[in-house]
């Protein structure tokens, strides 16, 4: 009997743990849920370009393509790219698929604007991740923030 209640009472927590945990908004800029936000973003090409671009500007990411959400890519009003002084809203995800020599994606590297800010992160199509957003970005925004970028993006400068 000491058991069983032992057993209801140990189950009840396990249980309402796992609501908190399900309820928590936080949740929902994960590393995983990102992945489900790449996988689902679409096909909108930086410059409705599919073909793989090689990197510039000292970028450690290899051969790539750039894609944005639709957010992201309603921000983008100069002909394409983000006006100067512009800031990309809430909800934009931009995607840069890193390509190997055989035309597969090797990672994900992304942005993605929450209040205001950047959560950056790297991530493979197996889920594994290489670099999560909760990781301090300091290593992402330090490059990033060279000459010419338009709100830490810089293909827009370079590309
Ligand atoms: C040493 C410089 C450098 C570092 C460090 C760096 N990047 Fe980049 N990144 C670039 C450059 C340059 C580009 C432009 C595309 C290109 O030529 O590869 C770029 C492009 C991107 C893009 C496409 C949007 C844009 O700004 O053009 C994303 C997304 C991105 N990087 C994510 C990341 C993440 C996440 C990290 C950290 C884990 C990171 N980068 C670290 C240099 C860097």
């Amino acid at each position: 009997m000491k058991y069983l209640i032992v057993f209801f009472i140990t189950l009840s927590v396990l249980f309402s743990c796992t609501k908190k945990v399900a309820k928590d908004p936080t949740l929902a800029y994960s590393d995983l849920a990102l992945l489900d936000s790449i996988n689902n973003a679409g096909s909108n090409y930086y410059k409705n370009n599919p073909n793989i671009l090689a990197p510039a500007g000292g970028s450690p990411h290899g051969n790539f393509k750039l894609r944005f959400n639709k957010i992201g890519l309603n921000a983008l009003t100069n002909s394409g790219k983000l006006p100067v002084g512009g800031t990309m809203p809430d909800g934009s995800l931009i995607v840069k698929d890193v390509y190997d020599g055989n035309a597969n994606i090797t990672l994900h590297a992304f942005m993605y604007k929450k209040s205001g800010s950047w959560l950056w992160g790297e991530i493979k199509p197996n889920k594994e991740v290489l670099y999560s957003v909760t990781k301090n970005p300091s290593t992402c925004t330090g490059c990033h923030s060279q000459p010419g970028n338009i709100d830490l993006v810089v293909s827009f400068n370079l590309h």
